[in-house]
C-alpha cells in the first residue's frame, strides 16, 4: 500500500442526528447530513468511509448505508455483527470492505474483539458469503495469537486489531500493549492477512502505535468527530492525516 490508509468512521455524526430526528428522517430539518460528512471526510483525505449498522440501529440507519454506497467516491467499509439480518443487508449493499465485530446491546461501543476461534464455522460461512458479494472481509480481534490464526484459518482477507486496551493503557502498561499489537501484526502479515487497527485512536496516541509494523489502515471515529466540533470535520481529518504521514511500515 502506498501510505497508511485512513477510514473515517462517521457513526457519531449520525448519533447527533438521531438524538433529535429519530423517526423523522424525512424532515427537511434533519441534520447533520451523513452524506455531507462522508464527502467532507473524503475531500480532506479519507481513504474510506466506515459505518457500523448495529442491530439496534442506534445511529446509522439502513437508508444511510445505501445512500453512502451510492454517493461516496472512495471505499465503503461496513462494520457489522454476524447476524442473518445484517448479512442479508450487506449482500445487497455490496460494501467494498466488511469488518465483522462482536455486538451486544448494552455496550456503549464495541468493547472487545471478536472471538473468531470460538466461532470458526459460523464465521467461515459468513466470510464466504460476503466475499462472494464482492467484499474484502476483516475480523475485528484483540491482539491475540489464537485469534489471528483463526482469522487466517477462516480465510478472512484482513484483521483489524482492537486498539482499545492500548489506547486506555497507562504510561506503565502501554509498552506491554504495544508489544501485543506488534506480535499480532507480525503474525498476521506472515499469514498473508492485511493488518488494520482501530478503536480509541487519537492524534496523541498514534505515535506510540507507530511502533507496530505492517499497518495498512486505521479506522478512527470518536476522536475525529469530537475534534470536528472545534475545528470542522475536514480539518480534523487533516490533523490525523498529518500524523499518519509519519508512519513507516
Ligand atoms: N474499528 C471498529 C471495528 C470499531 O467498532 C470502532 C468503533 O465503532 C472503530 C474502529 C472506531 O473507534 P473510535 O470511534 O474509538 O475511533
Amino acid at each position: 500500500m502506498d501510505r497508511l490508509h485512513l477510514g473515517v468512521n462517521i457513526d457519531h455524526v449520525v448519533t447527533l442526528r438521531q438524538a433529535r430526528y429519530r423517526g423523522m428522517l424525512e424532515s427537511p430539518n434533519a441534520e447533520p447530513s451523513v452524506l455531507e460528512a462522508a464527502l467532507a471526510s473524503e475531500e480532506a483525505g479519507a481513504d474510506s468511509i466506515t459505518v457500523h449498522l448495529r442491530a439496534d440501529r442506534r445511529h446509522i440507519q439502513d437508508a444511510d448505508v445505501f445512500l453512502l454506497r451510492d454517493k461516496i467516491r472512495t471505499k465503503l467499509n461496513l462494520e457489522m455483527g454476524n447476524t442473518r439480518e445484517i448479512l442479508e443487508i450487506a449482500c445487497r449493499v455490496k460494501p467494498d470492505f466488511v469488518c465483522l465485530v462482536p455486538e451486544n446491546r448494552e455496550e456503549v461501543t464495541t468493547e472487545g474483539g471478536l472471538d473468531v476461534a470460538g466461532q470458526i464455522e459460523a464465521l467461515a460461512a459468513t466470510v464466504k458469503t460476503l466475499q462472494a458479494a464482492g467484499a474484502r472481509v476483516s475480523m475485528f480481534i484483540d491482539p491475540d495469537t489464537e485469534q489471528v490464526l483463526a482469522s487466517a484459518a477462516i480465510k478472512a482477507d484482513m484483521i483489524e486489531l482492537h486498539t482499545g486496551t492500548f489506547a486506555n493503557a497507562s504510561h506503565s502498561t502501554r509498552p506491554l500493549e504495544t508489544a501485543r499489537l506488534r506480535e499480532a501484526a507480525v503474525l498476521g502479515n506472515e499469514l498473508g492477512l492485511q493488518v488494520n487497527a482501530g478503536h480509541g485512536l487519537t492524534v496523541k496516541n498514534l505515535p506510540d502505535l507507530f511502533a507496530v509494523p505492517h499497518l495498512a489502515e486505521l479506522n478512527i471515529g470518536h476522536s475525529i468527530v469530537s475534534r470536528a466540533i472545534f475545528v470542522g470535520l475536514g480539518n480534523a481529518v487533516k490533523e490525523f492525516r498529518e500524523v499518519m504521514a509519519t508512519y513507516r511500515a
